[in-house]
């Protein structure tokens, strides 16, 4: 149904075709400029990107792989001076390496992974902190700054919050449960008030090794999150990695980690308040009461989507007592009634399930088992929630729902309606009187996504959405600041939809509600992430991710690459990279 609008500001531009080829593609009257690609150094005395003379020490001084969540902070209130904060997810071996097929870098022994690729990778994970600026309408990096600074899997941080000193935190390098080596797989995340970059760890199963045994005590924690079928050749070489060494070191893993960008001495910290899941991002916005909301999505199928209530308020007259909110406060996980209404679980350990009799002994318990405690609180499992946002104009929440060919027809319901959904979703959630804090909220679903031409996919755009228009796998998303929603897409691929991912604007308010257009496209294999615009809305910064992989049964190689994107250098591979999008001859995005 329509919603009736304050002020709806519709998308003016013209949107491109959709499709798939070897390269970028972004609405006439924009550039998209490449600002940072993988291997770039970002210190003065970085080296060059050698590709086929990489080390780990290099790596570790140039812009990591796979950016997902990109943050734009600004310095002294400018739009067009600021800080980029990155995440680097993850790394491709079959791209990044001479002679490292995919086959070879995943097989059952890792055979050719020697450690000093895995070294690489662990270097080209993690994160990176680099001050951007805009000179004659061009972004260039401030290799000299003094904030810019990579973080790694290998770089010290502080678990903090319940969980912090735990036994179940503990390992043998740290008797205090307190200090881990390293954040990975970190996908989406969000930037704070208060300035400082939470980066989310998603997909941290894939790097350990080992199995335990069914009667051991995390068995089924473990299984929960999926454990047990490494990616990555980790665990060959670090006994941190592997389960049957060091049986902890997966609890320390999984956590929303909060990064202050202006001292590049701050130790990152894990804060364990917000709940161990595979985190998709952690976007916030600040309550009518002066307590921080952030919401939080578990991506998996069948997994939930949680938020959490800071217990004290943001003050903005002081910076460094913010930086402990994220400590202290309630998390809750959501369940979606079939009448449109829907409750807020608290996740509050002796509450509920949450009990010794279950297995919680407390709140650390609870947060480190996130999962398995929202499993017993009966919240509503989903179509793989991944990016969420609100809207602070109409405090309306965004959910990103990507897809989930895995549920049944008779395990459908009002939140997830459509078996083998492999489109995707939008779901709209009001919480009651515009109070994030409240328990209660409602909810419809905005769009079911797909080609609205098929009628067997039950897409649910307006008609006034064309044919390049439509999208399916929402991820990331954004609001800008005039309140409009942008959509970046993971999963469009040739084979499944004969397009590349992109972003799409879609329209929220009044009649055009439903109403989605095409606004940039990635260049083949890759999938967009970011989207984050500066405060100003006319630079817009997106990430493409893996250029270059292969679908499933295809092949693409460092060698032989199926696109050489952005440099079509010969013998250079294609690199993900960071591009800024802005107007040509000035003014806001669309
Ligand atoms: Fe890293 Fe849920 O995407
Ligand atoms: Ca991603
Ligand atoms: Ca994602
Ligand atoms: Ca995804």
């Amino acid at each position: 149904p329509a919603k009736k609008a304050s002020n709806p500001i519709s998308f003016d531009f013209k949107e491109i075709e959709a499709g798939v080829d070897q390269t970028h593609h972004v609405a006439e009257g924009y550039d998209a400029q490449v600002l940072l690609r993988w291997g770039d150094p970002i210190f003065a005395d970085a080296p060059e990107f050698d590709p086929m003379n990489q080390t780990a020490e290099r790596q570790a001084r140039q812009f990591g792989y796979n950016t997902d969540f990109i943050g734009f902070i600004p310095l002294n209130g400018s739009a067009d001076h600021g800080l980029l904060v990155a995440n680097h997810e993850y790394t491709n071996e079959e791209l990044m390496f001479p002679g490292v097929g995919i086959q070879d870098a995943k097989d059952a022994n890792f055979s050719k992974m020697t450690k000093e690729l895995v070294d690489i990778e662990i270097a080209a994970h993690g994160g990176a902190v680099v001050e951007i600026r805009r000179v004659n309408g061009q972004w260039q990096v401030v290799k000299d700054s003094r904030y810019n600074r990579r973080i790694t899997a290998a770089t010290p941080m502080d678990i903090t919050g319940p969980a912090a000193g735990h036994d179940r935190m503990k390992t043998s390098a740290d008797a205090t449960g307190r200090k881990v080596n390293g954040m990975i797989n970190n996908c989406a995340g969000g930037v704070t008030p208060w300035g400082t970059w939470l980066s989310c760890e998603e997909n941290f199963n894939g790097y350990f090794w080992g199995k335990l045994g069914d009667d051991h005590a995390e068995a089924k924690n473990y299984k929960r999150y999926g454990l047990g079928t490494p990616a990555y050749a980790w665990g060959k070489y670090y006994d941190r990695f592997d389960l049957t060494k060091e049986p902890n070191e997966a609890n320390r893993f999984g956590w929303v980690v909060e990064i202050d960008p202006f001292d590049p001495t701050f130790v990152p910290k894990k804060r364990t308040a917000l709940g161990r899941t595979k985190h998709e991002g952690a976007a916030g916005i600040t309550n009518s009461d002066g307590r921080y909301v952030v919401y939080l999505g578990d991506d998996e199928r069948f997994d939930y989507v949680y938020k959490f209530v800071t217990a004290g308020k943001v003050d903005p007259q002081n910076r460094a007592a913010n930086l402990g909110l994220l400590d202290e406060g309630t998390l809750y996980v959501a369940k979606y009634n079939p009448d449109g209404t829907g409750t807020w679980l608290p996740m509050v350990h002796g509450q509920g399930a949450l009990t010794e009799a279950n297995g919680f002994k407390n709140q650390a318990d609870v947060l480190i088992e996130t999962r398995r405690a929202a499993d017993l609180l009966g919240a509503t499992k989903m179509d793989r929630p991944e990016d969420i946002e609100a809207n602070p104009q109409t405090n309306r929440v965004y959910v990103m729902l990507t897809n989930n060919t895995r549920r049944k027809e008779d395990q459908v319901d009002a939140a997830n309606p459509r078996a083998n959904n492999a489109f995707g979703h939008i779901v709209e959630m009001m919480p009651e009187g515009g109070n994030h804090a409240a328990a209660a909220f409602t909810w419809e679903v905005l769009v079911k996504c797909g080609d609205p031409s098929v009628a067997s996919v039950g897409a649910t755009f307006s008609s006034e959405t064309t044919k390049n228009g439509w999208f399916g796998m929402p991820d990331n998303c954004a609001i800008d600041s005039q309140g409009r929603l942008w959509i970046s897409t993971d999963g469009n691929n040739a084979k499944a939809t004969g397009r590349a991912d992109g972003l799409w604007a879609l329209e929220t308010e009044g009649e055009k509600r439903g109403t989605s257009k095409h606004f940039f496209r990635v260049p083949v294999g890759g999938e967009l992430c970011g989207p984050f615009f500066t405060p100003n809305d006319e630079s817009l910064f997106l990430a493409v991710q893996h250029p270059g992989e292969a679908e499933e049964g295809a092949t693409s190689t460092f060698e032989n690459p199926i696109t050489r994107w952005p440099d079509f250098k010969d013998g250079m591979p294609t690199r993900p990279s960071v591009l800024v999008v802005t107007k040509q001859g000035g003014g806001k995005i669309a």
